[in-house]
């Protein structure tokens, strides 16, 4: 097959990438440093010759509503016009497992995604997953309080994200399937847990102080609503196995 991958330099991209060439797929990678802006749209159409599938995993880091909406909406309409003038027979995406329950900040613009895609002309298939282990890497650091690293108080069931690239892989070669199990991995953490393991792997002494977000979205993020329920599936690979 010929699969493109929207966001393929990201921390879950570079993974899908990795996978769909090592199951012997003809890949093409949808971003800015490859010669593709899907905000723009610039490039996208070339890029789209011969595509089967197209696995999008885009992203813009914001805690805007706003602008993760722009972002998210805009990416998902310049794809799914692309797709169809292409041929494209499936498209598939990324979500983050509960969004749909805590539509605030940077998850507002993944209901927007999954909205866009659901009225959308191509068949598609969306998945949810829980934070990646890699995600305590990529708040590490994003707000400071003078020499303290501040991070929110968190439930998360992170999952590795290689695990989500061999799922979304697994799934590019299938038929459109609508909305699919979530998928989280295989033990409940607290973020603030997972970043001071981060932090002891980076030299130097690192302060990390957690505190709670105030307001709905803050109580999404420590009542569980973003941890997956029942119905869900798991990856094996825990977070302590993966920062080893
Ligand atoms: N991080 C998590 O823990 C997590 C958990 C569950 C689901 N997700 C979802 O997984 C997806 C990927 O997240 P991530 O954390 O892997 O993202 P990321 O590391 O921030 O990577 C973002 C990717 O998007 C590309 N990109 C950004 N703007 C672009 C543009 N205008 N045109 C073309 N490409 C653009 C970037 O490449 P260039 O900069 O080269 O353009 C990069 O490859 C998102 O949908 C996210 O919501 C993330």
């Amino acid at each position: 097959m010929k699969i493109a991958v929207a966001g393929g330099t990201g921390a879950v991209g570079r993974h899908v990438v990795d996978v769909a060439r090592e199951s012997g797929h003809d890949v093409v990678v949808l971003t800015r440093s490859n010669g593709v802006d899907l905000v723009s749209g610039s490039g996208l159409a070339d890029a789209l010759t011969g595509v089967d599938a197209v696995i999008d995993v885009a992203s813009k880091q914001t805690m805007s509503a706003k602008e993760s909406t722009q972002f998210f909406t805009t990416v998902t309409r310049n794809l799914l016009a692309a797709e169809k003038a292409a041929g494209v027979a499936h498209h598939v995406a990324l979500s983050i497992v509960g969004s749909d329950q805590a539509p605030y900040a940077y998850y507002a613009g993944k209901v927007a995604q999954e909205k866009a895609i659901g009225v959308g002309d191509i068949p598609w298939t969306v998945l949810r997953a829980t934070q990646f282990h890699e995600f305590a890497g990529q708040i590490y650091g994003q707000v400071k309080l003078g020499p303290f690293v501040v991070v929110p108080k968190m439930r998360s069931q992170p999952i590795a994200a290689r695990e989500v690239a061999e799922r979304l892989v697994d799934i590019a070669e299938g038929t459109p399937a609508g909305l699919v199990p979530d998928l989280g991995g295989p033990c409940e953490e607290q973020m603030v847990d997972m970043v001071r393991d981060y932090a002891a792997t980076l030299p130097g002494k690192h302060w990390v102080l957690e505190l709670p977000v105030p307001g709905a979205y803050g109580q999404a993020m420590r009542d569980g609503t973003l941890v997956p329920g029942p119905g869900a599936d798991h990856g094996t690979q825990t977070f302590r196995d993966w920062l080893a």
